[in-house]
């Protein structure tokens, strides 16, 4: 049996497919592995909370891409060559061209990160009373939104819910539905519709290209604008060269102009997309750049920084630039996906078929003796890093929010997410994760539940407190011992 390996043609010999490095490791970073009594003694100094554990307790940190994506050699070194500069800098103009190149977009305005672009969107477009029908919310921006009064409506289809799917596209919206919304809404009401590229929150899911189009025809039929949140649209393309027919042949570029082409505004967290820090907001229509470009130096910065270094834009502008290579964009989708099938072959509930930025676990079948209102995605990323060291971030009822009653409004999804960083863990590390994972399962009766000690008010996960309900840590600690005795 011979099997391929992507696009790289590379073929094995009666192998298991294996994700394939298209780059080598030039600078490193030590880790530590802290024994597990640590590793304990940090989750309850934490809160039970990974935000607030200190990376010196951490073996792989799997929290997020965000930030955290290797930086390459050009980007690294682009960055002396940055033109520092209040107004006007060439690194800025090199950035344009980035921008124009890979997004087909003419203006850009640069912020200092993803959210501080919906802030601004959110405040030049939303309205008490206004509708955001989208596919799906990520967290930042669902609080921008509300903030501003507006209401978001989520369009997702059936399948996106489902945990085992062979779905190529969870991330489409229901056109059928968003046409229903606009109508009884009133399009008069309706800013924008927000599509998410690699849908976050329900496991870094793509939308199909027929998907967007659709949309774009009920954007134009009822004159609404359409904006598009690439913070993850790399890897969105990636997946329609890799899922959808007519595309198999299409460069990640081709695909990249085509999706931008299709928003009127495109905006992004530079700290995923482009592999640094920063974002920025993308357009071709100067009536909108006028609406919101004073908006930029009153929040941000000159509209030629936006609020970080210039060597930072000089970084993004390369970044950009490398966002249309499928070897750069395609590593972490091909180490998420090698994850979720090893881990469904192991009958461990995973989110299928794998997405973009992690492997997401499905805490409400792992942990199905915890109520959703003990938080189970939560209580697993927590009893997660005890027994391995790795820090996963909760995608659940914890990163959800109280309704005006006070109740917690549950999340559609549980899920423990475990980021893959483009180009940081290795085969070995991943093997390791997955271990741990299969221990934790035969184990996952003695994981109970958590409660909130300190609860801020909006997006509670990055800052509350938590503690676990009965001493079941304790237990944990005390069957690791007994199956791996002094190893760490
Ligand atoms: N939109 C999406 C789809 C995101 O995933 C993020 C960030 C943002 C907007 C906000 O961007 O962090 O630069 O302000 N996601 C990170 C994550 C935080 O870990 O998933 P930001």
């Amino acid at each position: 049996m011979e099997i391929s390996n992507g696009k790289s043609g590379v073929k094995f010999f009666n192998r298991k497919q294996i994700p394939l490095e298209m780059h080598k490791v030039r600078i490193v970073q030590s880790l530590n592995l802290v024994p597990i009594e640590r590793r304990f003694e940090a989750m309850s100094q934490a809160g039970y909370n990974t935000f607030l554990l200190g990376t010196k307790d951490i073996f792989l940190d799997m929290l997020t891409d965000s930030g955290t994506n290797a930086m390459s050699d050009l980007q690294q070194s682009s960055m002396f060559v940055a033109d520092d500069a209040y107004a006007g800098s060439q690194s800025f103009t090199r950035f344009e061209k980035s921008v124009l190149d890979v997004f087909g977009k003419k203006i850009v305005l640069p912020v200092h990160q993803g959210r501080a672009a919906e802030n601004i969107l959110s405040s030049a477009f939303v309205k008490p009373g206004s509708v955001i029908p989208m596919n799906y919310h990520f967290t930042t921006t669902l609080a921008h939104i509300q903030l501003r009064g507006g209401k978001v409506v989520e369009l997702f289809t059936p399948e996106a819910m489902k945990i085992k799917s062979s779905c190529p596209f969870k991330g489409n919206i229901d056109t059928v539905r968003l046409e229903k919304v606009i109508v009884e809404s009133g399009p008069e009401n309706i800013p924008f519709i927000r599509m998410e590229a690699s849908t976050n929150l329900i496991g870094g899911q793509p939308f199909s290209m027929d998907n967007l189009k659709k949309v774009r025809q009920l954007a134009d039929k009822y004159k609404i604008m359409l904006v598009l949140d690439a913070s993850l649209i790399g890897e969105n393309a990636y997946f329609i060269i890799k899922r959808e027919a007519g595309f198999e042949n299409s460069s990640l570029n081709s695909i990249l102009l085509q999706m931008c082409d299709l928003a009127d505004i495109v905006y992004f967290s530079g700290r995923k997309v482009t592999s640094s820090r920063g974002g920025a907001i993308c357009t071709n229509n100067i009536e909108l750049y006028n609406k919101i470009k004073h908006l930029i130096p009153l929040y941000e910065g000159f509209l030629t920084y936006g609020g970080i270094s210039i060597r930072e834009i000089e970084a993004m502008a390369q970044g950009l630039k490398e966002t249309v290579q499928e070897d750069v964009v395609g590593q972490s989708p091909s180490f998420i996906d090698y994850m979720a099938q090893e881990l469904d072959i192991l009958d461990i509930p995973v989110v299928t078929p794998g997405g973009a930025l992690g492997c997401h676990i499905d805490a409400k079948q792992f942990l199905s003796h915890i109520p959703q209102s003990e938080y189970p995605a939560g209580a697993l990323v927590a009893a997660y890093f005890i027994a391995s060291g790795i820090r996963g971030m909760e995608r659940g009822t914890l990163s959800s929010i109280r309704d005006e009653n006070g109740n917690d409004i549950l999340s559609d999804l549980e899920l423990m997410r475990l980021a893959f960083p483009r180009r940081v863990f290795t085969l070995s590390q991943t093997e390791y994760a997955i271990d741990r994972l299969t221990w934790l399962y035969k184990n996952r009766k003695l994981i109970g539940g958590l409660k909130f000690v300190e609860e801020p008010p909006v997006l509670r996960f990055f800052t509350g407190r938590l503690e676990p309900i009965g001493n079941w840590p304790e237990q944990l600690l005390e069957a690791y011992k007994k199956d791996f005795g002094n190893s760490l």
